[in-house]
């Protein structure tokens, strides 16, 4: 899929691409788009049921770095900026294993 692919109805108009870190693989996201939303982007596999998506359950919290320093939030809440490196994901969101890795 192209990342001017995407399904609008989820997204809505994207302006601008940038450059993020998850798990130090770097990926291309929509700026300015809540951190759950961008692993629905990215296709990762994430646990719906678990999940709230509007800042109640908790179980969404990240851990990352912005501008030089460590911070954690809830990634239905915290929107993607250029250069943040997410180092922890919640255990209800999976990055897929690359094609081919047979696992
Ligand atoms: S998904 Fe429940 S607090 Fe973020």
């Amino acid at each position: 899929m192209s990342i001017l692919d995407y399904d609008r109805n989820l997204f809505g108009t994207i302006e601008k691409f940038i450059k993020i870190k998850i798990l130090d693989q770097e990926y291309e996201i929509p700026d300015r788009l809540e951190l759950l939303r961008v692993f629905q982007f990215l296709d990762f596999s994430i646990d719906y049921a678990r999940l709230c998506w509007n800042g109640s359950c908790k179980r969404c919290i990240v851990s990352f770095e912005q501008k030089g320093k460590s911070n954690e939030a809830m990634s239905c809440r915290l929107k993607s900026a250029e250069g943040m490196c997410l180092n922890k994901l919640p255990a209800a969101i999976k990055v897929p294993k690359p094609e081919g890795s047979g696992q």
